[in-house]
């Protein structure tokens, strides 16, 4: 998919903006703090509904405005579609259209799908493991509105859950009650794994590809799942609810002295190896960008492998870290394929390709 217009009101520090971009490549240069990431964030907004950016919406509403609306043309393989979300911050509320429609939030699921990457990216290698599972669990939500729901119907439970313990502690263990959450949150615990398993043995094998590729073949990657109570060879679903309620029956009296649910795909995270060694202890800062970078390839393969359509690649400062070879790997991957938006300061690193495309200039919130 492309996108071909963008619309912006009072979104940041875009009172209105309206851009058409290349299907391929599309350059945002300008000095700091003039409104490249901003474009991204709009862009990303769109697509996911939220900003990647703040957890507190009003923040994306210009300063003095009451509210911002983000619009774009998308095209598709076949045909075309408008999207338009519009945000009140009065009433903290969002109202989502498709093709001029007023729609519920799921009716734009799928109609615009990005791959992000930005500079705190990085902690998907280096950081904790909420970082790799935030990942992962966006990424499968891209593809899966079953399971970005399976999710919040397990946090839920996981909540009810925590809080008996909390509140009762001891007493609770016997009673009916913990049995009965137990219940709830077991069949929602093993469809999540099994599906984090399999996505994670599919983007190893994409990501292994990526990265040898980007490295010139001189670097291996491998990606393992590591499951807090021991799912990590099986899919199969009656298979992981036994094992999950059996370890919860071996873990409750720990659980009930902590007050907290010890283990489950909330306790879950992923390895990372480079050269066999785990990369989270030895990748350089080089390393540990490209490595991310690898998973990102994989991703937008994966997400063509699941919709038919490839996402659209948005790059926020890390193409200028890149060295000379993994820039050239990375847009001859892209080439023709992905519609890509990469923002820097200087333009020299990026024009130096055979992409075609379009460079934007962007300065105190205009963009030529
Ligand atoms: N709600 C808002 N209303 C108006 N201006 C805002 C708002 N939020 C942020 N800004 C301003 O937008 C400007 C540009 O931000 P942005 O993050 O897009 O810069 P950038 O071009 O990506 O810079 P850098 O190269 O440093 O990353 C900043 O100066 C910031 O103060
Ligand atoms: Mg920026």
């Amino acid at each position: 998919m492309r996108i071909e217009t963008l619309f912006l009101h009072n979104f940041r520090n875009y009172s209105r903006l309206q851009l058409s971009f290349d299907n391929h490549l599309n350059l945002f240069i300008g000095a700091n703090a003039q409104g490249k990431t901003n474009l991204l964030e709009a862009i990303n907004f769109l697509a996911t509904g939220k900003s990647h950016r703040t957890r507190n919406e009003e923040e994306v509403v210009l300063w003095g405005a009451d509210g911002c609306s983000v619009a774009a043309k998308v095209g598709y393989l076949y045909g075309e579609g408008a999207l338009k979300i519009a945000y009140l911050a009065a009433e903290k509320k969002k109202t989502y259209s498709v093709n001029g429609l007023t729609q519920k939030k799921s009716a734009l699921s799928g109609k615009l799908t990005t791959v992000i990457f930005t500079p705190e990216d990085l902690a998907i290698v280096k950081g904790s493991p909420s970082n790799r599972r935030k990942f992962l669990d966006d990424e499968i939500s891209k593809v899966s509105p079953v399971y970005e729901d399976d999710m919040n119907r397990y946090q839920h439970v996981l909540r009810q859950r925590n809080f008996l313990l909390k509140t009762h502690r001891k007493k609770i263990l016997d009673s009916e009650e913990l049995g009965s959450w137990n219940e709830q949150l077991a069949p929602l615990a093993a469809k999540i794994v099994s599906r984090r398993i399999s996505v994670i043995h599919r983007l190893g094998l994409l990501s292994r590809l990526a990265q040898r590729r980007l490295t010139g073949r001189t670097e291996s990657l491998d990606i393992n799942y590591l499951s807090s109570f021991g799912a990590e060879i099986s899919t199969d679903l009656p298979e992981l609810k036994e094992l999950f309620l059996k370890k919860l029956a071996e873990k409750k009296e720990q659980e009930a002295r902590l007050g907290q649910t010890l283990i489950g795909p909330h306790r879950d995270d992923f390895q990372i190896f480079l050269n066999g060694r785990e990369a989270r202890l030895f990748a350089s800062q080089g390393q540990q960008r490209s490595l991310v970078l690898s998973l990102k390839m994989a991703e937008l393969e994966y997400i063509k492998g699941e919709t038919g359509e490839f996402p659209v690649l948005l790059f926020d400062d890390v193409f200028s870290e890149l060295d000379e070879q993994r820039r050239f790997a990375l847009l001859e991957a892209i080439d023709g394929r992905v519609q890509t938006f990469i923002t820097g300061t200087e333009a020299d690193k990026m024009t130096r390709t055979k992409v075609p495309g379009k460079m934007f200039l962007v300065a105190h919130g205009e963009v030529k």
